[in-house]
C-alpha cells in the first residue's frame, strides 16, 4: 500500500497548525486531511490553548469536540480568524474543487468567512487544470430532475462536452447532506476558467451550492511525504 498520500496529508496538517494561535476561532474543515489537523489541535490545547471551533459538518464537530475544542454556534460577533480544510483539487490559481465528502456548502459558508483560508493538501491534489475530479454539485431534492435539467443545459451552453453525471449514492440510497440536500457529481473534463462555470450554476434556483471555490484560497500548503511547500494567492 502506497502511504504517502496519507504522508503528505499530515505533513501539511502540522504545517497548517503552526499558524493557530492561543484563543484562535478556527474554521474546521472535513476530510481525512482535516482530520490530521484535528488530532493537531489536540496537541495544541494538551499544551495549553483554548481554541474555539466552527465546524464544516457534523462528523468534524464530533471530532473537533472530543479534540477539546469548544464548539461555537456563529453569531453576528463571530469572526473565523483562521479557516483549516482539504481540496480534491487545486488549480495554479489557487481555484478549488471541493465537496467529495459532500461537506462543500457549509465548507464554503465557513472558509468566506474567515479572515484566512489555508488549503491543506497532499501534493497529489495539485493540478494544471481543474476537473479531473468530477464536480460536486449540492441540489435541492424538490423536483430535481428540472434543476438537473437546467445544470445540463448550462453546462452544455457553456461548450462542456461531453459530460455526465450521478447523482451521489451512498450504502444503495441517495447520498443526503448534513443539511439534507442531494449532491450530483459531474465529469465535465477539464475547467478552464471556472469562476464563469461557478457563478452560472449558482444562478441555477434548485442548486444550494457548487464545489468550486474561486479566489477564495489565501494560502495553499502541500505535503508530499514529510516535505511542505506553500503558495499563496
Ligand atoms: C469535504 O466535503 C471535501 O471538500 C474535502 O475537503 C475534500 O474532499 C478533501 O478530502 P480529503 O482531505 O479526504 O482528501
Amino acid at each position: 500500500m502506497n502511504n504517502l498520500p496519507d504522508a503528505g496529508k499530515k505533513s501539511a496538517a502540522q504545517e497548517a497548525a503552526r499558524l493557530v494561535e492561543d484563543g484562535m476561532t478556527l474554521g474546521i474543515g472535513t476530510g481525512s486531511t482535516a482530520r490530521h489537523f484535528i488530532d493537531e489541535l489536540t496537541k495544541k490545547i494538551a499544551a495549553g490553548f483554548s481554541l474555539y471551533g466552527v465546524p464544516t459538518s457534523d462528523e468534524t464537530e464530533a471530532l473537533a469536540n472530543a479534540a477539546g475544542v469548544e464548539i461555537i454556534v456563529p453569531d453576528d460577533d463571530t469572526i473565523i480568524d483562521l479557516a483549516v480544510d482539504g481540496a480534491d483539487e487545486v488549480d495554479p490559481r489557487l481555484n478549488l474543487i471541493k465537496g467529495g465528502g459532500g461537506a462543500l456548502l457549509r465548507e464554503k459558508i465557513v472558509a468566506n468567512a474567515a479572515k484566512k483560508f489555508v488549503v491543506i493538501a497532499d501534493a497529489s491534489k495539485r493540478v494544471a487544470s481543474l476537473g479531473a475530479f468530477p464536480l460536486p454539485i449540492e441540489i435541492e431534492a424538490f423536483a430535481r430532475a428540472l434543476t438537473l435539467r437546467d445544470i445540463r443545459e448550462t453546462i452544455d451552453s457553456l461548450g462542456f462536452r461531453p459530460h455526465r453525471s450521478a447523482l451521489r449514492e451512498r450504502n444503495g440510497e441517495l447520498f443526503k447532506s448534513d443539511g439534507g440536500n442531494l449532491i450530483v457529481d459531474y465529469a465535465m473534463g477539464a475547467i478552464a476558467d471556472p469562476a464563469p462555470l461557478e457563478a452560472r450554476l449558482r444562478e441555477i434556483p434548485g442548486v444550494i451550492e457548487c464545489g468550486l471555490f474561486c479566489g477564495m484560497t489565501d494560502i495553499v500548503i502541500f505535503g508530499d511525504g514529510e516535505e511542505t511547500s506553500i503558495q499563496t494567492a
